[in-house]
């Protein structure tokens, strides 16, 4: 029911300078692999088959590494080197249908979105930020279009919004939302803050990047003022619940992780590190025989 899927990686990635001076902050890899794949990964194992990629100057590196290198594959298969062609190929053939479009000056997430209008046309879509990582069985996406289906029986025009809670101490990071919980783990929502005071937070549920909308956001993505230079997904998401489209919030079931910062990406190295059996007993190994971490 989900066919296309949209990821803004046009972002600078600021907050993981000087590194992102040079290198997306999108292809800093957790192990071998970068941040990208495990979210391409999340929208394909969730059953999208259109990636839309809004990227922007510098940013060409991450349609590239998804592309095929026909010199690298005849490189490889004459030097008989057949288990690396086969990880190379596996990851080239991922995406059976890639978009690329040019978000040509930064203006905010809101302004990246609406770049992918043309590509999306007029079906209801997915949206997912490269910044988090979500490790879930089934994949939070999934979980999410499991929802957007079952409620699609009842209404229509309906979009689904990703949350958890976070300390309150965190919220000024996320975009808030507030509503009336209508089931276990979903709430209608009726404001959407982005990045409030925790004084001024009317909860501590926090937007994680991972939306399903439907294609009217578009039009009330048009419709939002530049606030600081910037369009805010957020402010039109408000537009919309205003206008009597209903907007849910689902609480997914799996484990986030931020990688857009030192601490949430060290940590994300870590927990899938320590996934893998072999670097578990590596890192083990090396904390207790090395004594790296003193008391
Ligand atoms: C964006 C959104 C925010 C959301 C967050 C999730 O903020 O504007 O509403 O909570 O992603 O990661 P950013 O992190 O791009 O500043």
């Amino acid at each position: 029911m989900i066919r296309k899927a949209v990821l803004p990686v046009a972002g600078l990635g600021t907050r993981m300078l000087p590194i992102t001076k040079v290198v997306p902050k999108e292809l800093l890899n957790i192990i071998d692999r970068p941040t990208i794949e495990y979210v391409v990964n999340e929208a394909i194992e969730s059953g999208v088959s259109t990636l839309v990629f809004i990227i922007s100057q510098g940013k060409g590196k991450i349609i590239d590494y998804f592309d095929i290198d026909m010199n690298l594959r005849s490189f490889l298969k004459e030097r008989g080197k057949l288990d690396l062609l086969k990880k190379v190929e596996e990851v080239e053939d991922r995406i059976k249908h890639l978009i690329e479009v040019r978000q040509k000056i930064p203006e905010g997430l809101g302004h990246a979105v609406l770049m992918a209008e043309r590509a999306v046309e007029k079906e209801p879509f997915a949206v997912l930020l490269g910044d988090d990582l979500v490790d879930a069985d089934p994949p939070c996406l999934k979980q999410m279009i499991e929802t957007y289906v079952e409620l699609s029986a009842k209404i229509s025009n309906h979009s689904i919004i990703a949350v958890e809670e976070v300390p309150i101490e965190d919220v000024s990071k996320y975009g808030i939302i507030d509503g009336e919980r209508v089931a276990e783990n979903l709430i209608k929502i009726n404001k959407v803050i982005e990045k409030p005071l925790p004084e001024e937070a009317p909860t501590n549920f926090a937007i994680i990047g991972r939306y399903i909308f439907d294609p009217t956001i578009f039009e009330y993505l048009k419709k939002i003022p530049k606030v600081k230079g910037e369009y805010q997904l957020t402010d039109a998401i408000q537009l919309m619940i205003d206008d009597g489209y209903p907007v849910y919030a689902y609480l997914f079931e799996g484990k986030r992780f931020d990688t857009g910062n030192k601490e949430g990406f060290f940590k994300t190295i870590l927990y899938y590190g320590i996934k893998d059996p072999q670097l578990k007993i590596v890192l083990e190994k090396f904390i207790k025989e090395e004594g790296i971490i003193e008391d």
